[in-house]
């Protein structure tokens, strides 16, 4: 029998991709998703991908009542992948309340009706800003958290130490977070990809809609950090790489594979680019110029963080495969449908 997988947050930019790859591997995929940084079409989209559409509740997860009625409706959820969470760094310190009940409030009562409906398994979407700026290069799962620089970071450090006490608790209960590195990129398809409501704050929708015409110039932020080029060096993982290794986690779960109740993995590629090699390399792959300049570094920035992804690659058995030139094609290809 199929088994049924809800996946909050389902039309957004990486849950869009996750849901694709679970419907590929033959899973029943329930989405709820509150609209607050997407859009309904996005189903339709997975549909014209897949050839199904997966069934869709919207509400807000805070939504107690309704949250419990979407688990008697469906009855039979076997895992559970949570993405639904606000994500913007700057916006977290102006609304820490906000961000503390969107992220967190929503995390305990899915936990709460997972005992109560006997789900066992949830994969969580955690951040590599649990490390902050690591003193060695690459980070491993066994780096130690630093202090979080802003509310956003705190609600993923604070969303694993609920998983890995009500796991410690409540042994019916199961958990993966996935750190991820930095997700760009687009399906091939380009039905779906990153969507952000109003002036970007990453790096790659700001790349593509300013070589789209739509922002008249990218800030290069900081151009003095102690890296090669002086531009600061992250971890760009292509999303559908990202999707592939929640449908690892949730298989690992369902066949209980995992080797304790909380576990968690880095999921990046390995490599660090610097802002200026991934602008280069956006101009290269899809020959078009890219308007930037240098300015200062953005407040709370870290100069460079790179994953070890070693134990994610021995232990899930996933790898990322796609390189900084697919995403950076992907990327264009999805901008250039964007209406
Ligand atoms: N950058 C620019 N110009 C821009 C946007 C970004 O130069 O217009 C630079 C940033 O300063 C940074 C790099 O590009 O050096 C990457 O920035 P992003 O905003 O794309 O990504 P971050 O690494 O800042 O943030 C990402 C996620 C967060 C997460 C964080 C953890 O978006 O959700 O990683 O480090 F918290």
């Amino acid at each position: 029998m199929q088994k049924k997988i809800l996946v909050t947050g389902g039309t957004g930019y990486i849950g869009s991709h996750t849901v694709v790859e679970l419907i590929k591997e033959g899973f029943e995929v329930v989405v709820i998703d509150n609209l607050s940084n997407s859009k309904v079409e996005v189903l339709d989209k997975i549909e014209k991908i897949t050839g199904t559409k997966p069934v869709f509740y919207q509400f807000d997860l805070c939504d107690f009542e309704r949250l419990e009625a979407c688990f008697k409706k469906e009855g039979n959820i076997s895992s559970i992948i949570h993405f639904a969470a606000s994500k913007a760094v700057g916006e977290s310190v102006e609304k820490p309340l906000l961000y503390y009940r969107n992220n967190l409030q929503s995390l305990v009562n899915l936990l709460e009706l997972m005992r109560k409906y006997h789900v066992p398994d949830i994969v969580f979407s955690s951040s590599c800003t649990v490390y902050g700026q690591p003193d060695k290069l690459p980070v491993t799962e066994s780096t130690p958290y630093q202090i979080a620089e802003s509310p956003y970071g705190n609600t993923k450090q604070i969303g694993e130490e609920i998983l890995k006490d009500t796991c410690k608790a409540h042994s019916e209960i199961k958990s993966i977070a996935l750190r991820y590195f930095n997700p760009v990129g687009a399906h091939e398809s380009a039905l779906i990809g990153e969507l952000p409501l109003g002036t970007p704050n990453n790096l790659v929708p700001f790349i593509t809609q300013t070589a789209a015409g739509i922002r008249e110039q990218l800030s290069v932020f900081g151009s003095d950090y102690n890296t090669p080029d002086g531009t600061a060096v992250r971890d760009y993982i292509h999303v559908v790489d990202l999707a592939k290794a929640h449908v690892i986690s949730v298989k690992r779960l369902l066949e209980n594979l995992n080797k304790s109740n909380f576990e968690f993995f880095n999921i990046g590629t390995g490599n660090g680019y610097s802002v200026l090699q991934t602008i280069q390399t956006f101009e290269r792959v899809n020959g078009v110029k890219v308007n930037y300049k240098l300015v200062d570094r953005r407040p709370g920035d870290i100069e460079q963080i790179f994953a070890d992804t070693s134990f994610a690659n021995k232990e899930l058995g996933w790898k990322a495969e796609k390189g900084l030139e697919e995403m950076m094609s992907s990327a264009w290809k999805w901008q250039q449908t964007v209406k």
